[in-house]
């Protein structure tokens, strides 16, 4: 399936928002909020005024960074993606099928309160764009998040490489990703790693270090952060998202 009607998807828009605002599985936080947690402990005592969200899908990484952020953009390619979001800012509740079995699927609903969101939604704004061709009004943040995203671009060195003219100087970039590299998403001579070059194996890591180096310097060593995507009842993707945190050096 192409990477927008993916996205677009009925289905796949009720896995998100289950994904997002729905239950615990199989004993792993919520990833988004997971996420945003782990951006707010990297940014450590730096400014607070600007954050965004990109490919930021139905938001909740967006809300939970507006707890402490003067003002958040969540952006993503997504309009099915986006209208929720917006609708969600909105009515502060959202409602969707979650799939259970065939044909046969659950009406959830889920609030904004029930999640300690609600102040939230004033400080959020959600766009429809595109990471690879970003728009001149979306710069001068302390932090750009890239949750599970890069993987998705059709050719994620056009966002990597210009990035930093978006964020402010000693800002952060927090990128995670399971580095599923996909054909049908990215054209393989566009992958960031996992693949061999000069006969030696060079990782996602390894290409993000190359193309960052510049602009930016490694704040932490890597680590994982586990997510778990409920498609039914029965059936679930376990994966991990590997999360670095890079810090605009002064230039
Ligand atoms: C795997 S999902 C992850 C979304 C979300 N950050 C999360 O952690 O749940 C990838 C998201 O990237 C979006 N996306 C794909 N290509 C994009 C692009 N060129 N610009 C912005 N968003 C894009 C998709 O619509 C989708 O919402």
């Amino acid at each position: 399936m192409q990477q927008s009607a993916f996205y677009e998807n009925d289905t796949t828009l009720a896995q998100y928002l289950e994904f997002h605002f729905g239950e615990r599985w199989h004993g792993e936080a919520n990833f988004p909020k997971a996420l945003a947690n782990a951006a707010m402990v990297a940014m450590d005592g730096r400014p607070l005024e600007r954050a965004l969200d990109i490919g930021c899908a139905v938001g909740r990484t967006s809300f939970e960074l507006a707890r402490h952020f003067g003002h958040v953009d969540g952006i993503d390619y997504s309009n099915a993606f986006v209208s929720k979001c917006q609708e969600m800012a909105r009515d502060k509740r959202v409602r969707y099928a979650r799939p259970e079995e065939g044909a046969l699927v659950s009406l959830e609903e889920r609030t904004l309160e029930s999640l300690g969101l609600e102040e939230t939604a004033e400080r959020v704004a959600f766009h429809q764009g595109d990471a690879c061709d970003l728009q001149p009004q979306f710069s001068g943040y302390d932090l750009v998040l890239a949750g599970n995203l890069i993987d998705r671009l059709y050719q994620p060195s056009l966002f990597l490489e210009t990035i930093h003219e978006r964020i402010n100087e000693l800002g952060l970039l927090v990128i995670a990703s399971p580095y599923t590299w996909l054909e049908e998403y990215t054209p393989k001579e566009h992958w960031v790693g996992g693949v061999t070059r000069n006969g030696e194996d060079f990782s996602t890591f390894d290409g993000l270090k190359e193309m960052l180096a510049p602009h930016f310097r490694l704040l932490f060593e890597p680590r994982s952060l586990p997510f778990v995507i409920r498609e039914t009842r029965n059936k679930f993707q376990h994966s991990f998202s590997e999360l670095t945190v890079w810090e605009k050096v002064r230039q």
